[in-house]
């Protein structure tokens, strides 16, 4: 009795959390799909035990620079700035001078104009996308994509989150692929996925039964009837092997059924009158 209940609470829980996951479904850096009957779900912000923001990093933003561009970024969210914001001759698009950085996801700077800081935004919290690195290989991390339109030029951010489940390694070198295109990479939990064995899974095992014995049955078929027809010589219906024992297995069946529902039913009075003897 106590383990039907536990097992009906377990059935409402699993329901329930599938509800919550439905109903967030749309909320930025989660994502589920599924490969091979396994359901792989990613879920990059949503709190772990070490890890209670998950990916969004706890000091409201992520900092890396490589050849004297640095760019500042925050995952899933817009970033904030509680100690060393960034410093820009202009901050358009991402917040403005007094809150430079407070506006968008992404913000890159180099110096340019006679050793000033000049900032672009190259992402914007909108605009964020989250997707797997490799569709081939689910476990490989997620890529998180970003981007701005400004007015002189099209930017973009791409973070690849590599899955480790034990380590956290935060971001080492920014790498430029196009004109106003960076990406940069970083190793944390929450790139890795929770995985599920699909639902129909059990089916899928039966069904693969089912069709293996078919299959071996059309073999054992089609192999009797040629032995039959090329080696014994035998034409017509003879052909197919045990013709007499498949032409009775109707009435066989019906009568096993007919002893299997007796047997159910329990010795009643009538029974003998009401079905045929068996003859084996
Ligand atoms: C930016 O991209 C959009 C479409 O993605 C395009 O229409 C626009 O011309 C691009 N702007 C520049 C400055 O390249
Ligand atoms: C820095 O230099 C390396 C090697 O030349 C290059 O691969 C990388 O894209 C550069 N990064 C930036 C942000 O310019």
């Amino acid at each position: 009795m106590q383990l039907r209940c536990l097992s009906l609470h377990i059935i409402s829980l699993l329901i329930i959390s599938t509800l919550v996951a439905i109903s967030s479904a749309s909320s930025i850096c989660e994502f589920s799909f599924t490969q091979q009957n396994k359901l792989y779900t990613y879920s990059l912000a949503s709190s772990s035990d070490t890890f209670p923001h998950g990916v969004v990093s706890e000091d409201g933003y992520y900092k890396v620079s490589s050849n004297g561009t640095v760019v500042w970024f925050q995952l899933c969210d817009g970033m904030i700035f509680n100690h060393d914001p960034p410093i820009c001759f202009d901050c358009l698009d991402c917040g403005g001078p007094s809150r430079c950085g407070m506006g968008c996801s992404a913000l890159m700077s180099n110096t340019i104009l006679g050793g000033y800081p000049v900032c672009t935004t190259i992402g914007r919290t909108q605009s964020i996308t989250a997707n797997l690195i490799d569709k081939e290989s689910p476990g490989m991390g997620v890529l998180v994509e970003m981007w701005h339109q400004g007015p002189a030029m099209n930017c973009s951010f791409s973070v690849s989150v590599i899955c480790d489940s034990k380590k956290f390694q935060g971001p080492k070198t920014l790498i430029k692929t196009g004109t106003c295109d960076f990406a940069t990479q970083i190793t944390h939990p929450a790139g890795c996925a929770n995985v599920l064995a699909a639902k129909n899974n059990g089916w899928g095992w039966f069904s693969t039964l089912l069709i293996i014995l078919l299959c071996l049955f059309g073999i054992y078929l089609i192999a009797g009837a040629a032995y039959r027809f090329f080696h014994l010589g035998i034409r017509g219906l003879d052909i197919i092997p045990n013709l007499e024992f498949w032409a009775s297995l109707p009435h066989r069946l019906q009568n096993s059924f007919s002893s299997l529902v007796r047997r159910f039913r329990g010795p009643s009075q009538n029974y003998r009158s009401s079905y045929s003897p068996v003859d084996f």
